[in-house]
């Protein structure tokens, strides 16, 4: 009887995959925004390259990890090989330049915690930060993005709850809520989780990448193309994954206790992590294991007042998929 009940129960929720996908569909960059943003890279790339000639320029964050919704700004990095660089120097002398060519709204951020220039391309519309040397960056974009290759509802699933964070406004750091990165390796560690699993952990397999960053070692499988159809023992719908990973993040997990790390594919423990109590600004009240810095907690942001908003959103996200006969509608309704 068990049996029967449960299969009553994710048919029914079945009837919500169109219109799941079809947000999905809706939020997918068009062809013409991604041929303005190399537009735009090229232009920088010119006008970068006068200053500093052997620099390079490196496109990362949601426009480089294929999680990037229709018209998001670009994330830059400038990547200067000189061992000790004055970022803030570097940063000041780059707004310069691009003053110049008139690039409009130009701002150089010297005391943010990772130093920018931001900029408005006129031409194409696009927003633009740059950051210096932020190699790290670079590359947790290419292991979301190989990780967006294996299955295609990692995709589906990502952009429907960055979707959601962003209407609820559980996507604002200065806020105390979640990076969209952070929701974004929430997704990967629930479908690495799953039984069978969606997908794999690089981490742990055979290293075919290997490069090392500000003294971090970055080691995974990036072969991805040959792991044909990983996860196709696991036919769960993407309904059925919008469901199941709000009923986790507002029934299943032990906030007390574990942190989810996509680097083992696995949760593991706080204690292990010494990670059970507030050091300096950093609380642990959620927590999402960096998969290369791992002594980075990106839950570390959220303090005691917004671990309860964001408990209460994902139990509202739990309720509507549970009992509402249009989640589509509510879910995203903005706050
Ligand atoms: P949207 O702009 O909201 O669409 O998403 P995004 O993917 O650009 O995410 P976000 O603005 O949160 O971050 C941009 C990139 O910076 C991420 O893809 C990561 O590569 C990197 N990043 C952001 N936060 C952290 C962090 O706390 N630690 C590390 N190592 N990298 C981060
Ligand atoms: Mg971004």
């Amino acid at each position: 009887r068990m049996y029967k009940r449960q299969m009553m129960c994710r048919r029914d929720i079945d009837v919500h995959n169109v219109p799941f996908l079809a947000i999905y569909e809706f939020l997918i960059p068009p062809e013409e925004e991604k041929l303005k943003q190399k537009q735009l890279v090229a232009l920088l790339e010119k006008l970068v390259s006068k200053e500093w000639p052997t620099a390079k320029l490196f496109l990362y964050g949601s426009c480089a990890n294929s999680f990037g919704v229709s018209k998001s700004d670009i994330d830059v990095c400038l990547a200067i090989e000189e061992a000790d660089v004055d970022k803030s120097k570097v940063i000041m002398k780059l707004a310069d330049i691009l003053q110049s060519d008139n690039l409009q709204n130009v701002q150089a951020l010297t005391r943010a915690r990772v130093p920018i220039v931001k900029l408005m391309d006129p031409v194409t519309g696009i927003s633009c930060d740059i950051c210096i040397n932020n190699l790290l960056a670079v590359v947790n974009t290419k292991l979301l993005r190989d990780y967006a290759h294996i299955d295609p509802r990692l995709r589906q699933l990502a952009f429907i709850i960055k979707h959601w964070a962003k209407s609820r406004g559980v996507n604002e750091t200065y806020h105390g809520t979640l990076s969209s990165y952070a929701y974004v390796l929430m997704c990967i560690h629930y479908l690495q989780m799953r039984r069978p699993a969606i997908l794999p952990c690089l981490q742990e397999m055979e290293t075919t990448y290997s490069v090392t960053v500000d003294d971090v070692n970055c080691a995974y499988f990036d072969q991805v193309e040959t792991l044909g159809d990983f996860g196709h023992h696991n036919r769960e719908t993407i309904a059925q994954l919008v469901w199941g990973f709000f009923y986790y993040w507002a029934y299943g997990h032990d906030y007390a206790n574990a942190v989810i790390s996509v680097r083992t594919g696995s949760i593991i423990s706080k204690r292990e992590k010494d990670w059970t109590r507030r050091i300096g600004n950093d609380r642990h009240l959620i927590c999402i294991e960096d998969p290369f810095e791992t002594s980075h907690d990106l839950g570390r942001v959220v303090d005691k007042h917004s671990i309860k908003v964001l408990r209460e959103e994902f139990e509202r996200a739990a309720e509507i998929m549970q009992f509402d006969p249009n989640p589509c509608i509510k879910l995203f309704e903005p706050y």
